[in-house]
């Protein structure tokens, strides 16, 4: 008799960095491609590294493996490996996030990024069933006149390709102010604005994103439980949250997932969505994630699907194809 495999719930992931899908084994055979020199020999000796104590351990490894991604190919299988693993895990819709600074301050053009990424997302929909958007995130260690001339250097992808531009990096110490006017350049652009806030920061992150950069997600904002104020904002304004379980814990913004506020989140009405984050070093992609919260959260499958039908809410998608995918969402049955 053969056991049926459960058929993981339609969803749309929304905070999903596409630099954080290299695989070990993906990063060894890119570095051994391009002749780059990495400072580990196996893939056992680089998931070893994978012990975080916070935001920065892990963006110091994940900007260093990045050395392996060099040209428009690397860039297109990486993102078609994404898209495989995705499909499988039951995402039919993908806005997905790329830092061109990482690529560009070591050499790597913003065409070979861009029309790499291009050419996988052009062909998801037939090869993975999946629709796509591409958000260029600004780093905000670095100058807003940076990411200007980012801005500006990307303007012939937008629309076609680049629908919306978000902030990440380094939270703490780095505020978001410098970047208000591109975000203001982005919506007179016609694009769709996000931005990272209370992943490590106080609720003032959130705040600031809101009010000075005009975002109309938050990536993560786990922290604004701790000001009713915001909540009220956040739950009035329908303001989605997406929210990275697995990434909390392995970067010990919660202690452990157990702990983890996603209940509290959703008890105070707010739009809360669940994703990977960067799931080649946070142990799993969205329906691991799913899953985790399900294991250690107790959730019940219904609010498995509020969190999907959630993701199709905040997705940036035309009335239509939000409304035809609510309605797998509703149709699914769980195993
Ligand atoms: N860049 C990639 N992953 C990130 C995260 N979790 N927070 C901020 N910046 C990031
Ligand atoms: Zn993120």
């Amino acid at each position: 008799m053969t056991v049926p495999v459960p058929v993981p719930v339609p969803k749309a992931e929304l905070h999903l960095h596409i630099e954080g899908t290299l695989e070990p084994e993906a990063a060894l055979a890119l570095a051994a491609r391009n002749g780059v020199d990495l400072p580990f020999a196996s893939a056992e000796e680089i998931r070893a590294a994978y012990s975080f104590t916070d935001l920065g351990s892990f963006l110091d490894l994940y900007y260093a493996l990045m050395a392996v991604l060099r040209t428009e190919r690397d860039f297109t299988e990486l993102a078609d490996a994404y898209l495989a693993r995705a499909a499988a895990q039951g995402v039919r819709h993908a806005e997905i996030f790329v830092d061109p600074q990482a690529h560009l301050t070591r050499g790597v053009a913003l065409d070979t990024v861009l029309d790499g990424l291009g050419a996988a997302l052009a062909a998801a929909p037939e090869r993975h069933g999946i629709t796509t958007q591409l958000i260029i995130c600004f780093l905000r260690d670095r100058p807003g006149a940076e990411a200007l001339e980012v801005f500006e250097a990307a303007r012939p992808w937008f629309g076609t390709l680049v629908t919306g531009v978000g902030l990440d990096s380094t939270e703490v110490g780095c505020p978001a102010a410098p970047f208000a006017e591109v975000f203001g350049r982005a919506r007179d652009a016609g694009l769709r604005r996000v931005a990272h806030a209370g992943e490590e920061g106080p609720p003032p992150y959130v705040w600031e994103v809101l009010d000075v950069l005009g975002a109309e997600r938050v990536d993560h904002g786990i922290r604004s439980l701790e000001d009713p104020e915001l909540v009220a904002r956040l739950a009035r304004d329908r303001v989605p949250l997406t929210v990275c379980p697995l990434s909390n814990v392995r970067l010990r913004t919660v202690p452990d997932l157990a702990a983890h506020p996603l209940p509290r989140m959703l008890d105070a009405g707010l739009l809360v969505t669940v994703n990977s984050d960067d799931p080649s070093y946070f142990g799993g992609y969205v329906e691991d994630n799913f899953a985790a919260v399900r294991a250690e959260l107790g959730l019940d499958d219904e609010t498995l699907r509020l969190l999907a039908a959630n993701s199709f809410h905040a997705a940036f998608l035309p009335e239509d194809e939000r409304a035809a995918h609510l309605r797998a969402v509703a149709a699914h049955r769980f195993g």
